[in-house]
């Protein structure tokens, strides 16, 4: 982490918990979001609880961040069963999750559609969670600078520097999303380093060291003191751990200290 990013934990619910569950679990978060320090705090629920969520977090007017897990590009139209941004804006989401590693390989998510989509959550005041990350196979053949380059450079194609400012990345090596192989403090810090590299080559050194960069991938209480003493991992984004309390605000207690 470095002083002058805001660290920034997010928990990224996935198709997990049920209404009233979800409810329960923002009011327990919100309750003691003290021992997150100084780092924000987003909660992404399942899009049907957004607005519980939400709820949830104006009844104790919680700092808390709002954000989904993915959206449509447009603003609306003939795309049965999708999510339009403005429709996350109305139930007060702030951020919004792209490219996660699941949509991109079980729904076909593109770089292309990436970016789009990035493009489109800029252009109504979202923030985008954008996600990049290696297989396994990639990082054993040695593809992992290539591959997290692609999908940074495919993702935030057409950026202009001040929308690339705003932008959050997280770096998701895929075999360690759920698997409980959280990737070494070295092994993350490598490729933020290189993706805050890329940033600087796309925008400029001063919007580089402006962007956050989350590590998702396995994080818990117990490895989260050492990422996050990492100087280009600036928070987390939570699978797993961030459906308990004491476990998701554990981790923003390392990254907010
Ligand atoms: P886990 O923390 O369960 O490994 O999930 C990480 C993730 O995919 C967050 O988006």
């Amino acid at each position: 982490m470095t002083a002058s990013r805001t660290q920034i934990v997010a928990g990224n619910w996935k198709m997990n918990l049920d209404r009233t569950a979800a409810r329960d679990l923002a009011a327990a978060v919100a309750a003691r979001v003290g021992e997150a320090g100084t780092a924000e705090l987003v909660l992404c629920p399942p899009a049907v609880y957004v607005d519980t969520v939400g709820a949830a977090l104006a009844a104790v007017s919680s700092p808390i961040g709002l954000g989904a897990q993915t959206m449509h590009d447009k603003a609306s139209g003939a795309f049965t069963g999708e999510v339009a941004p403005p429709m996350l804006v109305d139930l007060g989401c702030r951020y919004v999750i792209l490219g996660h590693s699941e949509r991109r390989t079980l729904f076909g998510e593109t770089d292309a559609i990436v970016n789009a989509k990035t493009k489109s959550a800029l252009s109504v005041g979202l923030t985008p969670i954008v996600c990049v990350g290696e297989t396994l196979e990639e990082r054993e053949a040695n593809r992992t600078a290539e591959v997290v380059t692609t999908q940074v450079k495919g993702s935030l194609a057409g950026l202009s520097p001040a929308e690339l400012e705003k932008v959050v990345i997280a770096y998701e090596p895929v075999w360690a999303i759920g698997t409980g192989k959280v990737a070494t403090p070295q092994q993350a810090q490598e490729v933020h380093a290189l993706i805050r590299g890329l940033l600087a080559s796309i925008g400029s050194p001063e919007v580089a060291s402006k962007v956050r960069i989350q590590y998702g991938g396995s994080v818990k209480p117990d490895n989260a003191v050492d990422l996050a003493s990492q100087p280009d991992i600036d928070g987390a984004l939570v699978g797993g751990a961030s459906l308990k309390a004491d476990d998701f605000l554990g981790i923003a207690k390392a990254f907010g200290a």
